[in-house]
């Protein structure tokens, strides 16, 4: 019988421990942990991250081949996150990751978190991982744009190459070609969230809420940024003055009386906020597709989750005759089945990684 290709992904970036495991192509099992306790800060305490992905991290790995039938000496590599992240985080992964490796005699596979995101999309479920929102779902052709937003980053992505649908490599070839130059979107929606007074992190609270409100009630700043860069930190000033002199209008100091004298506060606020991230991103999606002339557009990341962006990339999609790439719910936020795919790829390609390489904290791809 010929010897399987099986790569065991871990991600540990952020705040999510999460184990997966890709057989011949075909994934297998992908566990998550995400960390509770940073919900009673409003934010990731960096400290406390590295120690729950200390707690989390054998459990995890040992559920994720568990539930892929898999035994650790039946694996042929093993590919983790390598940054950008929380340093703490990343190396609570990538030592586990080494020693495993070592421990094996096995090659260890490197991959770039953001790479990861959009690697999302060639994720092919086994058909007992019953994995839902993949109907209709295909790999996106290349070339193709891929607008990435997290809480850390907002970017536009050139994703080029051959290899997926010809010859050569398996790796796309990545470009970002815009990105942020302060706060990323997720940051912005869980910022404006936690002013408000909502739970971390905030954006789907405010996907929620949204779904209640007046997107056009609360007009709030649009940056006016070159190219095809994005910028929210203005956003964020905007809202929050909003607010401020909406208190001061009332003659009250906090949010829950200023909601209970003006009604569908949060609701509208939470969809004037929404609607100003979606048509920043958009317009520059837009004008990289028309500039670029490329066609193909895909969304990736943990605001990929957003239930207005979703809709924003489908009536674009019809609107400007895009072909629209939109990935299921379980692999917008941070996964290892991601981190799984890239690393098959690579794997594939013969591209591995040194014992001594170390994590990076800092943004690219
Ligand atoms: O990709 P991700 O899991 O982690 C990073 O690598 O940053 O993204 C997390 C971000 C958070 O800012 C979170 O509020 C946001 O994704 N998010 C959403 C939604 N679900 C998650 N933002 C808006 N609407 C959502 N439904």
């Amino acid at each position: 019988m010929e010897k399987r290709t099986i790569i065991l992904g871990i991600e540990s970036s952020c705040d999510d421990t999460s184990a997966a495991v890709i057989v011949d192509g075909l994934l297998c099992s992908n566990v998550i942990a995400s960390q509770k306790v940073h919900e009673e800060y409003g934010g990731v305490v960096p400290e406390l991250a590295s120690r729950a992905h200390q707690l989390n991290i054998v459990p995890v790995v040992d559920a994720a081949l568990k539930r892929a039938g898999v035994a650790k000496e039946e694996l042929s590599a093993i590919a983790f996150t390598r940054g950008p992240g929380l340093l703490g985080s990343l190396l609570v992964g990538t030592s586990f990751a080494k020693g495993l490796a070592l421990s094996l005699g096995i090659p260890l596979v490197d991959v770039n978190h953001l790479q990861g995101h959009v690697m999302a999309h060639f994720v092919k479920p086994d058909e007992r991982l019953a994995v839902s929102g993949l109907a209709g779902n295909s790999c996106p052709q290349l070339p193709f744009l891929c607008l990435l937003v997290s809480g850390g980053n907002s970017q536009i992505i050139k994703v080029t190459g051959d290899g997926l649908q010809g010859t050569g490599k398996h790796m796309p070839r990545f470009e970002i070609i815009g990105q942020t130059i302060d706060d990323a979107a997720g940051e912005a929606f869980d910022k404006c969230a936690k002013v408000l007074g909502l739970p971390y992190p905030g954006g789907p609270w405010v996907d929620k809420l949204a779904q209640q409100g007046d997107p056009t009630k609360y007009p709030l700043a649009k940056p006016n940024i070159a190219g095809y860069d994005y910028s929210f930190s203005g956003l964020k000033t905007s809202f929050l003055y909003t607010l401020r002199d909406m208190l001061r209008e009332h003659g009250v100091e906090t949010i829950d009386e200023l909601a209970e004298r003006v009604p569908n506060l949060r609701e509208d606020l939470c969809a004037s906020l929404q609607t100003t991230v979606i048509d920043i991103l958009m317009r520059k999606l837009k004008k990289a597709a028309k500039d670029l002339g490329i066609s193909h557009v895909a969304v990736a990341g943990g605001v990929s989750a957003n239930s207005g962006l979703r809709q924003a990339m489908v009536e674009y999609g019809k609107r400007y005759r895009w072909q629209v790439y939109i990935p299921p719910f379980s692999f917008t936020t941070d996964n290892a089945a991601m981190i799984a795919q890239a690393g098959y790829m690579k794997y594939l390609d013969g591209e591995f990684c040194k014992l001594e390489e170390v994590p990076f904290a800092k943004t690219g791809v």
